[in-house]
């Protein structure tokens, strides 16, 4: 069985390439290395250096590798750069999506998992996010994957796709050292390259109405990440057509003071954190309950809080010492 992957050279696009593979499925990469790394696409791994709006290439590149499904990972990803920059993010993640629909309906391919987010939630106000809660995006990050998955579910009732759409919580750490994630914006990798600098980790407020006053985010490894779309493409090679969103988290929540620990406790160090104003736009609490994805895709995580840090720092060090 042969998956195209889109987004294939980048930071989560690597760990599901490395886990398609270890389930013994064949994979074809598309990716346009924007952000991502050619050097992370294995030898022997085909690899197609395009634009994911590039309708013909994409029909061309399934009906050549005798594609049974895809797994769409290409998308620009900055919540704050999608404020600053909409019509751009909406020029590159919608128009993915609907060129990848539409090579998909030509090549007669009808398999897809779909890279969703927690961002199309918004700023929720429960304990446990399900899917049925309503989808109400505070960025145009998240109303651009919203409207991917809005593509997928119409042509799974048009076109007999057979959808999985996975929405990510925080996604952190690194399988291996080779394929840390080099984000600037997200928490952990924030945090280490603080202390790299001599500087002090920045909490972004810490009057919010949890325990320790800071936000609770739910962080899944992203190995166990990678996992789960090995999940969701081996059910959906068995599986009717249709559309099924499924959060993929732990279903558990650490506060930003508890990942400044755990990352402190990596490195053998203590991390002397400054508590700085609200970054605007932040939910106190974003947990998922990922009980859907335990039921009906077998999957659950395995990776704890540490292990996400451990590996970030690890894999962080031999970056900046290699
Ligand atoms: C986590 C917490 C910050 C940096 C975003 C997207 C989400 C998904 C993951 C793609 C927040 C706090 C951060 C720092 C801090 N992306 N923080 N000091 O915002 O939960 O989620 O990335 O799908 O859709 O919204 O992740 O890592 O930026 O922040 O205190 O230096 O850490 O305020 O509470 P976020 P994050």
């Amino acid at each position: 069985m042969t998956w195209m992957l889109t987004g294939g050279a980048g930071y989560i696009g690597a760990h599901v390439l490395r886990a398609l593979q270890a389930s013994g499925r064949q994979v074809v990469v598309v990716d346009d290395l924007s952000t991502g790394h050619a050097e992370v696409v294995p030898e022997g791994v085909p690899f197609v250096r395009a634009d994911v709006r590039d309708t013909d290439t994409l029909a061309r590149v399934m009906t050549e590798h005798g594609v049974v499904g895809v797994v769409h990972l290409a998308a620009k990803k900055a919540v704050g750069e999608s404020v600053e920059q909409p019509l751009r993010y909406y020029r590159e993640n919608v128009d993915g999506v609907l060129a990848l629909a539409e090579a998909m309906v030509d090549a007669g391919v009808s398999r897809i998992v779909y890279s969703s987010s927690a961002a199309v939630y918004g700023a929720v106000d429960v304990d446990l996010v399900t899917e049925e809660l309503p989808t109400q995006p505070v960025s145009p990050y998240g109303e651009t994957k919203l409207i991917g998955e809005w593509v997928f579910r119409d042509a799974a009732v048009a076109h007999g796709f057979a959808v999985t759409a996975l929405r990510y919580f925080n996604v952190a750490g690194a399988g291996s050292d080779d394929l840390g994630d080099s984000a600037v914006f997200n928490l952990i990798p924030m945090v280490m390259r603080a202390h790299a600098r001599g500087d002090r980790p920045q909490i972004f407020g810490a009057d919010y109405p949890t325990p320790d006053g800071t936000c609770i985010r739910d962080y899944i490894h992203v190995a166990d990440l990678a996992d789960a779309h090995v999940a969701a493409a081996a059910a959906l090679e068995t599986g009717a057509p249709g559309f099924t969103s499924y959060n993929i988290g732990r279903g558990e929540g650490s506060s930003v003071r508890e990942v400044i620990a755990s990352v402190a406790a990596a490195i053998g160090t203590d991390l002397h954190a400054e508590v700085v104003g609200r970054r605007p736009g932040d939910p106190a609490v974003l947990v998922a309950s990922a009980d859907r994805a335990a039921a009906e895709l077998g999957w659950t995580a395995t990776r704890d809080l540490d292990a996400m840090t451990g590996s970030a720092w690890s894999a962080f060090r031999a970056r900046s010492h290699g």
